[in-house]
């Protein structure tokens, strides 16, 4: 996982006012890849809220998880996205529960825009099927599991977010533009 900072993240375009970008959404909807695509189209920084965790921890979300169970991660994230708030104009790509706690939502929402990255469960499912890093995907049937917690979390994304890309059958780039035209859309009518 990258948490690097591109170095022009100074460098802000006429037309692309400053401002963080959260990026939320489902484990495997596309934060990571999408997330640094962005920062280069926008000249904002990149950074991964977990990347930060495990750098912190010096070791994998996974086996802090497993060590000292999920409140344990949660409190950490929370640290992690009060950080990620402090910086200015970089992308932020958060964990996918990140939005189940009120005060990341607050802060995310307070320090720039939320951009969800609406994802349905088939094509999670198709990404994260043989990928054994993420802890609570841990099970037999993963599509089952895929569905029962996106279903839980559906509302609390979109109410999270100021802004929504629909990614479905999208490349990565042009979800990329989508989430960067919609973020300067609702800038445009803030200024
Ligand atoms: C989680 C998503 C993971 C990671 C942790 C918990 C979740 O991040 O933060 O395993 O609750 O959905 P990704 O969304 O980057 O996989």
């Amino acid at each position: 996982m990258s948490c690097s900072i591109n170095p022009n993240r100074r460098k802000v375009k006429r037309n692309d006012p400053p401002g963080n970008i959260f990026l939320v959404g489902f484990m495997g909807s596309g934060k990571s890849t999408v997330g640094p695509i962005i920062a280069s189209i926008s000249s904002r920084g990149f950074i991964d809220t977990d990347a930060l965790i495990e750098r912190a921890e010096g070791v994998s979300i996974g086996q802090i998880i497993k060590a000292h169970g999920e409140p344990r991660f949660r409190a950490l994230e929370l640290k992690a996205i009060e950080r990620a708030c402090a910086m200015q104009n970089v992308v932020v790509s958060t964990g996918g529960g990140s939005v189940l706690d009120g005060e990341n939502v607050f802060n995310m929402r307070n320090s720039g825009t939320v951009v969800w990255l609406n994802c349905p469960p088939e094509v999670i499912y198709e990404r994260v099927k043989n990928d054994n890093s993420r802890p609570l995907l841990q099970v037999n049937d993963k599509l089952s599991t895929i569905r029962e917690i996106l279903s839980c979390r559906e509302l609390i994304y979109r109410r999270a977010a100021h802004v929504i890309v629909n990614c479905e059958s999208k490349k990565p780039f042009r979800i990329a533009r989508e989430a960067c035209n919609l973020v300067r859309q609702r800038r445009a009518t803030q200024l």
